[in-house]
């Protein structure tokens, strides 16, 4: 695996806001002071950053679609493409999502974001579970955010068209 991307380790902060949870403070501004030019972004919920926001049911997206219909027929370009996609895959409220299993797990989606991606956008910023690697992309930054006690660790990975 080549190492040459950055590291930083920080705390994830809190947020009161119910499911879906907005960005906690410090993640808006790591997103803020990351990101710009043209910004699609995925899974939206109730955030307001990007020119046009997908997102299956939340008030605040401008197209509020499922994001695998989006990409299937979209062709528009990005400088980046930001994504924070659903993990809490047992709870009742998700039955409307028509995601069953997490992105790891969900090949048809993974493709559609990697095709997508490949063709579309510069970069990729995506908090997930997990670190994703993208064919045709690189690390050039990874967020590790510690949220204490025994609460899962999320990854913010920053991905660079090569
Ligand atoms: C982890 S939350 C994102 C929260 C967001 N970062 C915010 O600041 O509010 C995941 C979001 O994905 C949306 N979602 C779930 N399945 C979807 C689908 N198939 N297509 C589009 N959006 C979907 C949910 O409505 C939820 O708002």
């Amino acid at each position: 695996m080549r190492k040459d991307f950055e590291v930083e380790v920080t705390g994830l902060g809190m947020n009161r806001t119910g499911y879906p949870g907005a960005f906690t403070p410090t993640v808006k501004r790591i997103i803020e002071n990351t990101i710009q030019g043209r910004i699609l972004h995925l899974f939206s919920g109730q955030s307001l950053l990007g020119e046009e926001r997908i997102d299956i049911t939340h008030k605040n997206a401008t197209i509020k679609k499922d994001v695998k219909e989006f990409l299937r027929t979209d062709n528009r370009n990005w400088d980046w493409i930001l994504l924070d996609p659903p993990y809490q895959l047992g709870a009742d409220f998700v039955k409307v999502y028509k995601i069953k299993r997490p992105i790891a797990c969900d090949t048809t989606l993974r493709n559609l974001i990697k095709d997508y991606s490949q063709k579309h956008t510069k970069n990729i910023l995506w908090l997930d579970l997990s670190a994703p690697m993208v064919e045709g992309f690189r690390r050039q930054k990874l967020w590790f955010l510690l949220p204490g006690g025994f609460h899962n660790v999320r990854v913010l990975s920053w991905l660079q068209k090569i």
